[in-house]
């Protein structure tokens, strides 16, 4: 088992990484100091896992909350139903919460955690690649409004994470590869050498290989862990973990929510802003190559839906969260392993790049 740190003074908190973690009563009840605890999770993810939890909490007061699975259960209907839970247990504000499953779960609990009686501790233990090296680190939680994705939320940081790669084998194909597209997100915006990794070790993440990905989920948290303990609350640096997810999100609402998973979405987005980087002659050519054959090799999709053209995609960009003051800023790349979050591109290029236009040679 691997342990990282997240360093934020007195809410710091440990990511636990390695296989059989959801065996292992101490890691999980080390972090839960009242009697009482509740894991939420969905009807998926239960038949799969629930049980094991329950056996190592067993001697406390133990409930459950049985959401539905989907994005489109992410509302505030499904977080008022955990409240009703917690109230008809009549759980106090020294009880626990655990998010068992993918980032949906994750940030519901998260913020079911934030507001209940003003703030009660959670611990994440997350089951899809995405939230193992992203959703569960951090402390972003939230649910959808109709008129807009994660609207309503909170920072509230877990009291730890526990990654049990083992989890992984029931995932689906797809879902797993969605989360390699926030792996690459990693190599590229900060660490060129796990690119280049990533390259040569593609084939061994898609067919699964544990010890590759414990590597891989471990260089990706201790990347996203050192960003948000320099910067939690996203004033600044966090940001450029959005890279390709404006494009991204475009293409998530555009498609229509669930049509398109996030992380292919996120591996189309990417590959449009390493396109507009090199348009400006801040990346080359041959790197955003690169990109796309990794992308590729991947699974993942590699340029946006036929369908959607410039118009559709300026519309749906200027309601990303990213938009400050008016402006429309981005996360471009000025090489592999360094990104820049800026508002000063050419807007010549950037239709360019949507209504993609062909590459100068
Ligand atoms: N808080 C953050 O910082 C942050 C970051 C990135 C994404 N997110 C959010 O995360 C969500 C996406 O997360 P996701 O990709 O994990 O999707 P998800 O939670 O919907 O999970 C994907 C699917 O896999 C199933 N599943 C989960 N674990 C499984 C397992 N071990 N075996 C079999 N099936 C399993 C789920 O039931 C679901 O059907 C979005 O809502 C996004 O907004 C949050
Ligand atoms: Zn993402």
């Amino acid at each position: 088992m691997k342990t990282l740190t997240v360093n934020l003074g007195a809410r710091s908190y440990p990511i636990h990484i390695g296989q059989g973690l959801l065996r292992n009563t101490d890691l999980i009840t080390q972090h839960i100091s009242g009697r009482q605890v509740m894991v939420v999770t969905n009807e998926t993810i239960a038949p799969l896992y629930l049980d094991s939890i329950m056996v190592l909490l067993d001697g406390f007061d133990r409930a459950c909350a049985i959401l539905p699975d989907g994005e489109q259960y992410k509302t505030l209907e499904t977080l008022d139903s955990v409240f009703t839970g917690l109230l008809e247990h009549r759980f106090n504000r020294h009880c626990t919460l655990v998010a068992l499953g993918g980032g949906v779960i994750g940030d519901i609990t998260g913020f079911a955690a934030a507001c209940y009686q003003r703030g009660v501790a959670f611990l994440q233990i997350p089951t899809t690649l995405l939230a193992q090296v992203d959703s569960s680190v951090g402390g972003k939680t939230g649910v959808n409004h109709p008129l807009g994705k994660n609207m309503i939320g909170a920072f509230h940081q877990p009291g730890c994470v526990v990654i049990d790669t083992d989890t992984l084998d029931t995932l689906d194909q797809r879902q797993l590869a969605a989360g390699l597209a926030e792996v690459i997100k990693y190599g590229l915006i900060h660490d060129a050498g796990f690119l280049t990794w990533l390259e040569q070790n593609i084939e061994r993440l898609i067919a699964r290989d544990k010890p590759s990905l414990a590597y891989a989920i471990e260089r990706s948290c201790t990347i996203k862990a050192e960003i948000v303990a320099d910067d939690e609350r996203e004033s600044g640096r966090r940001a450029l973990l959005n890279l390709g997810h404006t494009f991204g999100h475009a293409i998530e609402t555009g498609t229509g929510y669930g049509n398109w998973l996030h992380g292919e979405a996120i591996a189309a987005g990417m590959l449009m802003a390493a396109d507009l980087s090199a348009r400006h002659q801040w990346l080359a050519r041959s790197d955003v190559d690169r990109i796309e054959n990794l992308l590729r090799c991947a699974g993942l999709p590699v340029s946006p839906p036929d369908e959607m053209d410039e118009s559709q995609f300026m519309e749906l960009m200027a309601i990303d969260k990213k938009v400050v003051d008016g402006g429309l800023r981005l996360v471009l790349l000025k090489e592999i392993g360094g990104a820049v979050i800026t508002g000063d591109f050419s807007a010549a290029l950037l239709s360019q790049t949507l209504s993609r236009t062909a590459r100068a040679p």
